[in-house]
Formats: C-alpha cells, structure tokens, sequence
C-alpha cells in the first residue's frame, strides 16, 4: 500500500531545531528563530534563483557595474540575494551583527529588547560562485554564526568593539552552513556535533533531513583547483600537483592511478562533491592573490568547520589548521586546502618534507 512506500514521519530542519534544541548551549530559543530566518533566506534564494532566467535577473548588462570591497564584480543576483539575507537576519530580532561579502562594512541590528547577551553575529556569502550564475551552474549560501561576546554588551554604540565578535578564530564558531542551489537545494549545517544534510521538498517548502551525520570518504583521487592559475603558483604547488597526476608516484602508491580534476568554480558546489565523493579541494595563494582569494568568515571558516565535523580537515598553504586562524579585519582572506583525511595529509606530508 502507499502508506508503506511513504515515509509518514520525515524529519524537517524544524523539527531537527525544535528536537535538538537542548543540546544547544544557553541557546533558549533564539538559535531557533535565527535558523527559521536562515531557512527562509535559503528558499527565497533558491526560488528568485530558479525564476531568474524568467523575469531578467540573469545576462544583464550593467550599465554601472560595481565593484564589492574584496574587488569583485556584483552581479544582479549577487545585490538581490544580499537584501533577502540582510531582510532575514534583520527581522528575526536575535542577530546583533550582520557581515556579507557585498557590504563593506559590518551591519549593526537592533535585537529584540533585553535579549542583546544572547544574540548572534553571522557572517555570509549571499551568493557563492556567482560567475557561474549566467550559465545554469550550481551556486550557494554560506553562512558562520558566532554568539555576541558578553563583554561588548556595554559598549554596543561602539562599532569598533562589535567589530570584536567576528575578529575571533574559527574555534568560536558556534554553527556553520551553506545551501546549495543545485538541481536539488541541499542545507549541510553543523553546531560542533557532526554535520546533517537536508534537501528542499519543493512541495512542501521544507529542508528534509536526508544525510544524517555525513562523513566525507578518507580517501579519493579527485582534486580541485584553478590549474589555470599554475603561471602565478609558488613553484611547490605545481610541484604537489605533478606528484598528484603521476600514477607512479609515492602519493599514488595505493591506488596507482592518478588524480582525476573536477573544477567547478562555485566554491560551494566544489566542497558539496568533496563532502560526498571526498578528494581536495585548494585555493591556494597566488601572484595576484597573495592572501589567497577566499574570504575567511564566510568561506574559508564555515567550510572547514563543517569539513572537520565531517571527518575530514582543512588547512592553509602553510598547514596552519583553518579554524586556528584570526581575522584582522572582516572581508580577510586565506589560502585552502580542505577534504579527505588522507588526501590532505598528502599536501601536510609534502610540505613537510621540502
Ligand atoms: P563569490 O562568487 O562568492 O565571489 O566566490 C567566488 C569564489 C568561489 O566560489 C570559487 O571557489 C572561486 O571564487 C572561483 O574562483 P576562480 O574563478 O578564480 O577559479
Ligand atoms: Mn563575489
Ligand atoms: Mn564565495
Ligand atoms: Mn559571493
């Protein structure tokens, strides 16, 4: 009968929050109305995307293009999903601090009375990949979450003590996520206790708990990286990837087969085929990107909170764990190198040696 094929009791991210809401440290309820908000970015994200073709949002030609603060070209879309994610974040009443790649500066909210200690500071992506968008390529969101410090509390009309609570190392993350608008939408999300995938039922306009507790494989002969950018690499990188390519080689000696490449280009659909099918995945710095080009709080962070919640890890060009890290400022950038276990241990064994 159909109630045997039916699954009668799916697990929404709503009653995944309400559920394990206890686990939450001091959270009392307010990690929950700020997820609710995050959901409801997600999915009027992934709709306006969907719809984009259809109503102009895409292949538009600006007539005063403009340049975000770590130099990127801002798309429509990237501008339009900045506003439903700061509209989302400013309405839910628990977050104080809003950073996004597509504002300059940090954003200050007012916090529903009284509940200022216990609010929140998050930091997004609006759009990951958005170059990607005018060809139908899976883009995403990225989001960190850190809690407010209690000692700002005080001094909350000073922008450059809140500034403090996203200038922290990654270990202060308290939740990280990214949704991913691909033929599916997918929300991996973690709170420190493993990660959780779920999937948008479009029907039914909620996120499903379809990947409980995923684990990134240990191992995969896949890597992930911008090969054309080689010409302006510190000579070790080309160097790491000649070993990974060459079947005979001593990082090959499992398998002896070579790595095969997947570069999509979006970060955040590169990362999501990690998680599943594991491998690498690098940005790493460059000539013109001395810093590498990936943005601390809102990509390089929340991917490698959620890459070691799952198993794997993620490290920098120097092989200084990513969580380890301190921005100096809001829109920072770092070098990557996250995934498999072993497939990092890899580059941390190469650099090691040289
Ligand atoms: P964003 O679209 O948010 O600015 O991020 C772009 C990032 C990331 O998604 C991706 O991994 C990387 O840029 C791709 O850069 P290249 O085109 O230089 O390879
Ligand atoms: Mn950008
Ligand atoms: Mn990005
Ligand atoms: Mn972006």
């Amino acid at each position: 009968s159909s109630s045997e094929s039916i699954d009668t009791d799916i697990i929404t991210l709503s009653r995944f929050i309400i559920e394990n809401q206890r686990n939450f440290q001091n959270a009392k309820g307010n990690l929950t109305l700020l997820l609710n908000a995050l959901q409801f970015a997600f999915k009027f994200i992934s709709q306006t995307i969907r719809k984009a073709e259809l109503v102009n949002l895409i292949n538009v030609q600006n007539h005063s293009i403009s340049i975000n603060s770590t130099g990127d070209v801002q798309k429509k879309l990237d501008i339009l999903s900045d506003e439903i994610f700061l509209n989302a974040m400013k309405s839910c009443g628990v977050v104080k601090i809003l950073v996004s790649e597509e504002q300059e500066d940090l954003i200050i909210f007012n916090t529903v009375e009284g509940e200022d200690e216990t609010s929140y500071a998050v930091c997004c992506d609006p759009i990951d990949g958005s170059s990607n968008l005018d060809a139908g390529v899976a883009v995403g969101t990225i989001v960190s979450i850190f809690k407010i410090l209690p000692e700002t509390k005080a001094k909350y009309a000073d922008p450059n003590e809140l500034t403090k609570n996203v200038l922290r190392t990654g270990h202060d993350m308290v939740a990280a996520c990214y949704a991913m608008y691909g033929a599916s939408t997918h929300l991996f999300i973690t709170f420190g206790d493993g990660v959780d995938g779920f999937t948008l039922d479009n029907n039914l306009g909620e996120f499903i708990l379809t990947q409980p507790n995923l684990k990134i494989p240990e191992q995969r002969s896949i890597y992930s990286i911008n090969e054309g950018n080689g010409y302006n690499w510190d000579e070790s990188i080309l160097e790491f990837l000649k070993f990974l390519k060459d079947p005979k080689s001593e990082m090959n000696k499992s398998t002896k087969s070579p790595y095969t490449a997947r570069y999509i280009g979006s970060m955040v659909a590169d990362v999501h085929r990690t998680f599943l099918y594991g491998g690498i995945f690098s940005y790493p710095c460059d000539k013109k990107n001395p810093n590498g080009k990936l943005r601390l709080l809102y990509e390089a962070f929340p991917m490698a909170f959620l890459m070691e919640q799952a198993g794997g890890k993620a490290v920098n060009d120097f092989g200084e764990r990513i969580l380890d890290l301190k921005p100096t400022h809001i829109h920072d950038k770092s070098s990557i190198w996250l995934g498999s276990t072993d497939d990092i241990d890899k580059y941390l064994k190469f650099i090691h040696d040289k």
